[in-house]
């Protein structure tokens, strides 16, 4: 396993919002990470970067243990964190917020516009002046960048025109054929569906469901009880 959660607690302050999270990916697996509004997706995602406090429980990257471990020792690790709020440098054109995302083991500027190229266009751009797509899109470039090979999707479709989330939903999947390994996590299982080879659903901070997106599919129920129609 790539990525490996038993038992996850994770604290705001003294406000316990994961109780007790287990989770796991294989390499180039997709899994998708479902729930509702305040469920604890992104807390999740947060707990394995290492910006909430976590414990009990334990987290592991490629079988090393990184439960409590400063955010820039798991980056160094190999793992890339696209956060819910696109952090892209407003201030900087598009070249330069690829540069910050740099590292000598990790892609080139040629190599994330041969992916992106749409950015290609954009290059002089100042980040502010760019589309919520663009901005998306320029965020999951700078994260690659680093060369993970685990990434993390915070709600990337999140409030996005649908033309933009199916050209966004492509690129994942390219990135999927390539063997990255992604968590995605998603409000609603249509956009997570086409990429994800296995879901969970997490609820008030528990996981409520684990399994296939087959399995899912023929769960009326559970879908019912913990995703948005
Ligand atoms: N910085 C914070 N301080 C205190 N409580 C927080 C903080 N961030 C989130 N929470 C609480 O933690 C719980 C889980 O929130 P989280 O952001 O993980 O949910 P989510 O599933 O990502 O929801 P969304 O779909 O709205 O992004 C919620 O009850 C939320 O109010
Ligand atoms: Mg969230």
């Amino acid at each position: 396993m790539i990525l490996e959660l038993a038992g996850v607690h994770a604290y705001y302050g003294r406000s316990h919002v994961l109780h007790g999270v287990s989770l796991a990916a294989a390499a180039g697996e997709v899994i998708s990470l479902l729930g509702r509004n305040g469920a604890g997706k992104s807390t999740t995602l947060k707990a394995i970067m290492g910006l909430v406090r976590v414990g009990p429980g334990t987290i592991h990257v490629d079988g090393r243990d990184v439960t409590g471990r400063p955010t820039r020792e798991i980056s160094r690790l190999g793992v890339g964190f696209v956060p819910e709020d696109r952090r892209i440098f407003a201030d900087l054109t598009v070249l330069e917020n690829l540069r910050v995302g740099a590292r000598r083991d990790g892609w080139t500027i040629e190599r994330a516009l041969d992916f992106f190229p749409m950015l290609r266009t954009l290059l002089g751009r100042r980040g502010e002046s760019l589309s919520g797509g663009e901005q998306q899109m320029l965020t999951i470039a700078r994260t690659l960048m680093g060369g993970p090979r685990l990434l993390l999707l915070d709600e990337p479709s999140e409030g996005l025109a649908p033309v933009v989330v199916r050209a966004l939903g492509e690129r994942i999947a390219a990135l999927k054929r390539g063997g990255l390994t992604i968590v995605l996590s998603e409000p609603n299982l249509q956009f997570a569906r086409r990429l994800a080879d296995r879901a969970y659903i997490i609820e008030k901070g528990e996981i409520r469901f684990g399994g296939t997106i087959a399995e899912l599919d023929a769960d009326e129920s559970v879908r019912r009880a913990y995703l948005a129609v």
